[in-house]
């Protein structure tokens, strides 16, 4: 059995990659150390932690918490890191940056400290590796033209994204200058189950539900490159096991669509599902509202390189996998009302009120 330590595994993308690895990886046992933020959820593997109990464990702590990671890394001899724990919505990082300098930064920072000493005392075993799962957001906003290759010079616009290339450079610095064999990959939005609802898809979702606006920022023109959250645990994977130390790997869907196609889509689909015809269009709903501070115009991932060298490539149909999506939504109201605390309600009044 390998042992991984897993951060960040009760949000939305962790969760799906343990439920992944753990289905198609007979020989990965995880150790999932997540903050428990209002973005974690342990419900989330409340089923993984009964049915698979020889192959994982759940540990309740802060990456930043050397100490805990420290004797983590000790009782455990991880033989990888992949590391998804940060703070990851940028509306949040607008109204308060701060907890996203202290995660993604500060706290990237000491695990790669722990990792590095660990790797020092010899108590990792050979072929120790840590991927840092990172964003296409590093790299700003595109024209009407292009895509991002793994060449494309950083620009970030938001805290968060500043956040992320932050920690980018500090992880490439630590393979740079201390041979510690770090992976990046540098992925587009994700779309799929167990997405908490302050993002995109999830929220128009549940606003349809609920007849409530949708909110579409600006003009509504925005394009964004969207990936199943799968094929971005497959990309993960492949990178892990056959990706060179200390290089960068873009990962993308081709499936670049504006936020207005998304949200109409979105309406369509719901609509079919709640039998919502002619006047009734759940598409009355869409709702422009002022734009984002700094919002990125365009994404698109150029995944080249993980294709042509690792033979990755995006299995999920957009338009099918949403209507998944959609399906798994409408089947998981129990999830969506446990997520749905005090605090998210608070959010979503700080977030739209003056829109
Ligand atoms: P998420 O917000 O759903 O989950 C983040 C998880 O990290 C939560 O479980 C939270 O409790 C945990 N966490 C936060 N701070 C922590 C801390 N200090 N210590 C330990 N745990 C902590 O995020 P997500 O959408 O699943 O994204 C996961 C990673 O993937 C992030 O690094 C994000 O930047 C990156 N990413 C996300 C997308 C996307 O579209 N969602 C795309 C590309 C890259
Ligand atoms: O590109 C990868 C990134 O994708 C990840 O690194 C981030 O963690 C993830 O949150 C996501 O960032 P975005 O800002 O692109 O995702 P979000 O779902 O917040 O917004 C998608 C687009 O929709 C964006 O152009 C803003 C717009 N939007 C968003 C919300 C929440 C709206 O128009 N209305 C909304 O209410």
């Amino acid at each position: 059995m390998k042992n991984f330590l897993i951060t960040g595994g009760s949000g939305f993308i962790g969760t799906n990659f343990i439920r992944h690895v753990l289905a198609t990886r007979p020989d990965w046992r995880v150790v999932n150390l997540d903050a428990l933020t209002y973005a974690g959820n342990p419900a989330n593997l409340e089923d993984i932690k009964q049915s698979w109990k020889e192959r994982y464990r759940f540990v309740h702590g802060d990456i930043g918490d050397a100490e805990l990671v420290g004797r983590l890394f000790s009782e455990e001899n991880f033989n990888g890191v992949v590391h998804f724990a940060a703070e990851s919505h940028v509306d949040r990082s607008i109204l308060g940056p701060e907890a996203f300098v202290e995660t993604n930064v500060v706290g990237t920072f000491r695990l790669l400290e722990v990792s590095l000493k660990a790797r020092r005392a010899g108590t990792v075993p050979d072929g120790f590796r840590f991927l840092h799962v990172s964003t296409d957001e590093v790299y700003g906003s595109l024209g009407a033209e292009g895509s991002f290759t793994e060449q494309t010079p950083y620009d970030p616009s938001s805290p968060y994204s500043a956040s992320k290339a932050a920690a980018d450079h500090i992880v490439r610095a630590y393979h740079r200058t201390y041979g510690l064999p770090t992976l990046i990959t540098n992925c587009s939005n994700n779309y799929g189950p167990y997405q908490f609802p302050e993002k995109l898809i999830p929220l128009i979702i549940l606003n349809i539900m609920e007849e409530k606006p949708l909110p579409v920022y600006g003009d509504g023109k925005n394009v964004r490159d969207w990936l199943y959250v799968i094929d971005h645990c497959e990309a993960i994977v492949k990178v892990f096991e056959e990706g060179n130390a200390g290089e960068t790997y873009n990962v993308g869907g081709e499936a670049e669509r504006q936020n207005i196609e998304i949200v109409q889509l979105l309406c369509d689909l719901m609509d079919e599902r709640l039998r919502r015809t002619g006047k009734k269009s759940s598409r009355k709903l869409i709702h422009f509202v002022s734009d984002r501070p700094g919002h990125d115009r365009r994404y698109a991932i150029d995944a080249g390189k993980i294709k042509s060298q690792l033979g990755w490539s995006p299995r999920y149909h957009f338009e099918e996998a949403l209507a998944t999506t959609v399906d798994w939504y409408l089947s998981h109201m129990n999830w969506v009302e446990s997520v749905r605390s005090g605090e998210y309600r608070k959010w979503i009044e700080a977030n739209y009120l003056d829109r």
